[in-house]
């Protein structure tokens, strides 16, 4: 069972200045909250509670305002800082004393999905879903169900099974990172480290089916189409998605007390009156 997770959520976002220039792009709305909540709240339903978010040198204290240590969510929430996005198996390199012996999760910041998945005990595990645009993401080729190639952004089709982003893996993963080589684009390639477990005959998938949402938040269509998404479903069904306090509570990782205290905490609004209903 993995206990340790990682959000990976550096970068600078260019795509959407100007409204990143200030901000940081996982700062930025998703309807009623922001971006990182998501991500994080998939983490929690995973039922993992320490948890590190590698963020970008000069945001560190915009982070801490809105999640400062994880306190108010019963669970350990640390941080650590990028110099430059060098590539996903960084954050392994820089998690190194947080990952310590154990396994480890990574979702990328800025990865909308809604789904349920477990855990794995030994190898890599990545999570599948169909894509349109499979040429901009890592991709997968099955046979026989198993993966039988991995490819980044390949430009010729090879199979529209992109890897999402949220991977699991075991703690060689720290060990392996740091024999990477940097691509063509100058970064280090989650699907080369992915390549090695494969190799080893430990790479395991998880495919999503129609139940479950993968949604891209790239561009500023991308942040609207997930707002409207989330407002459909949240005014509909009177829930929200991604509530961490709610998750937490569901845990039972906070009791009534905590849950008082984050509602001072976000002051008088509808997330606060939301998480009355819990009281
Ligand atoms: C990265 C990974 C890619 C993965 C994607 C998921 O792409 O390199 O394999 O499919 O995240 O969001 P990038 O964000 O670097 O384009």
């Amino acid at each position: 069972m993995i206990k340790k997770g990682i959000i990976l959520a550096g970068g600078n976002g260019t795509r959407m200045s100007p409204l990143t220039k200030a901000v940081n792009k996982q700062l930025l709305p998703i309807y009623d909250k922001p971006l990182i909540f998501y991500s994080l709240s998939i983490l929690m339903l995973s039922k993992i509670k320490e948890v590190l978010i590698i963020v970008n040198k000069v945001q560190l204290e915009q982070y801490k305002k809105i999640i400062p240590d994880g306190n108010n969510l019963g669970m350990k929430i640390s941080y650590k800082e990028q110099e430059k996005p060098n590539g996903l198996p960084e954050a392994f390199i820089i998690g190194e004393t947080f990952i310590k012996k154990d396994n480890v999760a990574l979702i990328l910041g800025d990865n909308f999905l809604l789904l349920e998945c477990k855990n794995l005990k030994s190898g890599a595990k990545v999570v599948l879903h169909k894509a349109n645009k499979p040429e901009l993401y890592g991709v997968a080729q099955l046979k026989n169900n198993k993966i039988s190639i991995i490819k980044e952004k390949p430009k010729k089709f090879i199979s529209d099974k992109a890897i999402t982003g949220l991977y699991f893996f075991d703690n060689n993963v720290v060990k392996l990172s740091k024999k990477l080589k940097k691509s063509k684009r100058n970064e280090l390639e989650i699907t080369d480290l992915l390549k090695i477990y494969k190799k080893q005959n430990k790479l395991r998938f998880k495919e999503l089916g129609r139940g479950a949402v993968w949604l891209d938040t790239g561009s500023i269509e991308d942040f609207y189409n997930a707002s409207s998404f989330v407002s459909t479903i949240e005014n509909r069904q009177g829930i929200k998605i991604a509530c961490l306090e709610e998750i937490s509570l569901n845990n039972n990782w906070i009791s009534k007390k905590e849950l008082n205290q984050s509602i001072k905490f976000y002051g008088n609004c509808k997330y606060s009156n939301y998480l009355k209903t819990f009281l």
